[in-house]
Formats: C-alpha cells, structure tokens, sequence
C-alpha cells in the first residue's frame, strides 16, 4: 500500500472531515495559524516563572500578577485603549461584546446614557456593517440577531488585481447604510487583515474614512485586530519610501477612530490561547465587563492561566517585530508563487498569513452544491499529507431563512501559515504535491453531507461522503 492509499484510507474513516485528523497523519499542517506558533525563548522563560512560583496568591483567581504584566505590555503597545477585558480566546471576546452590546440592547442607546443600569430593548434588528466578518465572529453576531452587511470593497471580487488593500470597506455602502439604516445601526466592525477577504489589508485611510462616517453617526466602530500586526507590515509595504514609521505607529495610527477592538492572541500576539476586548470608553468596559464574568471568568484572568498570560505578554511585543513579519509573510509569497506556477488558480495577492487556492476555478466540472473546495482539500490530503481548510460553501453554512446553502464568491481552500513553524523544504513537499494533484484535478468527484448535517459552524463536525 503507498501512502496515498493510507490516506485515501484514513481520511474516509473520518468522514472526509480534516478536523479529525491527527497530528501524526500529516506532514505539513496548514490548517490554522491559530494557536499553533511555538513558544519562543523568552515567552518559555516567562512561563518557566510563573510555573516555579510556590505562593499561589501570584498565580490567583484574583489579582493575579501575570494579568498585570499582560496589561503593561498592552499599556505600552496600544496606548489608547486605557481599558481591557480579558478572555479565553477571540470567540469569547465576540461572545461578550455581543451579549452585552448588540443583544442586550445597549446599542440603541446614546453614549452618555450607557452608564444606565437597565438599558431599554427596542424591537429593532440590529446591523453590523463592515468587510467580511470571520466565521465565529459572524456566528456570534447572528446568535444575538444581528443581520450582516457585508460592504467588503467590490475590487475583492477580482482575485487577478494585485491591488494593496482589497479588504477595505466600500465607503459608498456604508455612507447608503448609515442613511437608509440609521435607527438599526449598532455598529460598523472592520476585520484586519480580513481573513474571510482572503487575508486581505485594510488601508490606515480606509480606517480613517470609516471612522469619519461613523462618529458623525454616533455608530460605534469595532475592529477584529487578530492580524493587526500583519496588517500594519502590508500597509507599511506599499509605502513607496522609507519614512521612518514603525509597525507599531502604523498600528496606533489605523485603530485612532477605532473605539473597541476584539482580540485573539493566538494569531499576531504568538500566544498558545487567550484573548481580549480593548475600549476607550470606561462607562462602555463597565457595561461589557458582567457579561465577561459570566461566560469568560474574573477580571484578572478571564479563562486564561497564568501562564497563558505570560506567553500572551511576551509574544504581544515579539509579534511586532518587523524582521519577523517580513519572513513570514515571505513564505506566502513563496508559497503563492509556488502554487500559482503548477498551475492552480490563487487568489492575488496573497494574505499575509495564508495562500488561498481557488478550487470554483479550478474544479470548473463541479457545482458549488457539489462543495468543490472541500473536495479539493480532502484530494490534497490524500495526494500529499497535506492539511488545509475549506472556505467556501461547506463553511458558508445555510441561509436561515431559505434553508438553502450559501454560496460565497470563492470556494476556496485556505493553506494558512503556523508562524515560525515550516521550512522552505515543507513548502517546496506542499507545492510538489499541488503540482500532481493539478494534473488529475479534472477526476475529482464532487462531495455530499452526510445526514443529519449539523445545524450551525458545520465544517467544524459534519461528515461528508463523494457523490
Ligand atoms: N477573528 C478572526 C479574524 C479570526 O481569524 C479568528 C480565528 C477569530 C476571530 C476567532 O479567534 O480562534 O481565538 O476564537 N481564526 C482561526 C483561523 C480559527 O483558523 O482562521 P479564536
């Protein structure tokens, strides 16, 4: 039996669902850069410390020192954003932000009354506009009845353009939505780099324009800032000439508008968990703060360990680094350009932290209810050992009013980048393996759910079987 047969194997096991894989099943992993960068010498130093500490009022439920050092290096890196909720991961800082904002009402009320105790729901559906929000964030939202205005700018559809900023908000529909929504408005929310845009920047003038809309709105403006850091270099890139600004300055200066932010530390922060939820606002932090009690934990760790909190700390600043940055987005170019030369349609540019592949394209003999990306992913596991994500119809989910799937622009196959983890020699074995899966793409069958389909973030579960 050849590997390939092993695989073929396996993988019908699992139902052709990549999540249940084990790490010994694969031979590059590019499944998520989420929570899957090493820890470096001076984050393991840190959590060396707390883990040698013997009081345990160091390592404490309540007035933990390692929450204070994490709210230093904050203190020092985003400056403007004198308040911070700590979670246990992104999801949860969207779960807070939407029971306590969008769901309990608080949204309809104007800033100077948000410091009352029992805001008043109004039966109106909130919306949230803005470029593509990720999968759990766009979950959360719907869980609290958000509906979505996805305003991404219309020059993400060309995926040929090699344009700096495709993941922009297109300021003409935001400027028709405030007017035409003003009294369902509960806030716009800008995702940089946009993951769900195929890991396209947003511009520090994007940020500015939409800013300028919604403060004279009075809508509040929310960024996910899980890839900040890369999106600061990729702004920072297509400044023609040096003029001195460090990503850190890029940064401050793009979230100046801003009024919260969402973060997962597992991406840009080079943590293994953790997250928070940063505000200007104190009247708004205390109003978000009960929810996060509730669901994430108290105030000084909010669901992360001490140690969790060292390596957030640490890896907040390591992050920035811009020797760093530049290698890493260095690979997917690489990797881009790789695939892209064996033939495969990619999407340009190229994310800064992952290549997405175009598998609607590439697999132009299926339909999209025939779920061509997944199929694509599961044929390059068989082909190669190599791991990746479906983005397309399988994650889409169904529409819930329809019932009937949801077909995004893309189907895509996203090959995201663990941070200091591969080699060029991994790369060249995924680019090998692409190359003769190229050649045969033209056999591979397109792909069912098995029933029962599950009923939310199925990708995540759901089993599938070839047509
Ligand atoms: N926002 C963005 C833009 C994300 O990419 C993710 C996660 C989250 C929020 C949620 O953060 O995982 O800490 O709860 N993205 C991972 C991925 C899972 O593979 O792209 P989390």
């Amino acid at each position: 039996m050849t590997h390939r047969e092993l695989r073929r194997e396996l993988i019908a096991r699992y139902g052709y669902n990549l999540f249940e894989l084990k790490p010994w099943e694969i031979r590059v992993d590019l499944l998520t850069d989420s929570g899957t960068t090493p820890l470096s010498e001076a984050q393991r130093k840190a959590v060396s410390r707390v883990l040698r500490k013997r009081r345990t009022n160091e390592r404490a439920y309540a007035g933990n020192e390692s929450a204070e050092r994490l709210r230093a290096a904050f203190r020092e890196v985003f400056p403007d954003f004198p308040y911070m909720i700590l979670v246990h991961q992104g999801r949860g800082a969207e779960r807070v932000f939407c029971d306590g904002f969008i769901r309990s009402g608080l949204w309809t009320l104007p800033r100077n009354l948000w410091r009352q105790e029992t805001p008043h729901q109004k039966r109106r559906r909130p919306i949230v506009i803005g470029n593509a929000p990720f999968d759990t964030t766009r979950g959360n939202l719907e869980a609290a009845e958000a509906e979505i205005i996805d305003a991404t700018t219309r020059l993400w559809h060309d995926p040929n353009t090699p344009l700096p900023f495709k993941g922009n908000v297109d300021i003409e529909l935001l400027d028709h939505s405030l007017i035409r929504d003003s009294d369902r408005m509960a806030c716009a929310l800008i995702t940089a780099t946009c993951n769900t845009a195929a890991g396209q920047p947003v511009s520090t003038s994007n940020f500015d324009e939409v800013g300028l809309r919604t403060s004279s709105a009075g809508t509040l403006l929310v960024a996910d800032i899980a890839r900040i850091f890369l999106n600061g270099f990729l702004n920072k890139k297509s400044i023609p000439y040096d003029v001195g600004i460090t990503i850190q300055g890029i940064v401050k200066q793009s979230l100046t508008p801003v009024d919260l932010c969402l973060m997962s530390a597992k991406k840009d922060a080079l943590s293994p968990g953790g997250g928070c939820i940063l505000m200007k606002d104190r009247a708004l932090y205390e109003a978000l703060l009960p929810y996060a009690i509730l669901s994430e934990g108290g105030k000084d760790y909010g669901g992360m360990t001490a140690e969790t909190m060292e390596a957030f700390a640490v890896g907040l600043k390591e992050g920035l680094n811009e020797s760093f940055l530049k290698e890493y987005t260095g690979q997917a170019v690489y990797l881009g350009e790789g695939l892209k030369s064996a033939g495969w349609p990619v999407y340009e540019p190229f994310g800064g932290h992952a290549v997405y592949l175009d598998a609607g394209v590439a697999l132009d003999h299926l339909a999209p209810d025939d779920l061509p990306g997944q199929a694509c992913a599961v044929e390059l596991y068989i082909e190669c050992g190599v791991r990746a994500c479906e983005l397309g119809t399988a994650m889409a989910g169904r529409d819930p009013k329809t019932g009937k799937n949801r077909h995004p622009r893309f189907e895509f196959v996203r090959l995201a980048l663990p941070r200091l983890r591969y080699t060029r020699d991994d790369l060249d074995l995924v680019i090998k393996g692409a190359e003769r899966l190229w050649k045969r793409r033209r056999d591979i069958h397109g792909m069912m759910f098995v029933e029962p389909e599950p009923p939310g973030l199925r990708h995540f579960t759901a089993t599938y079987k070839w047509k």
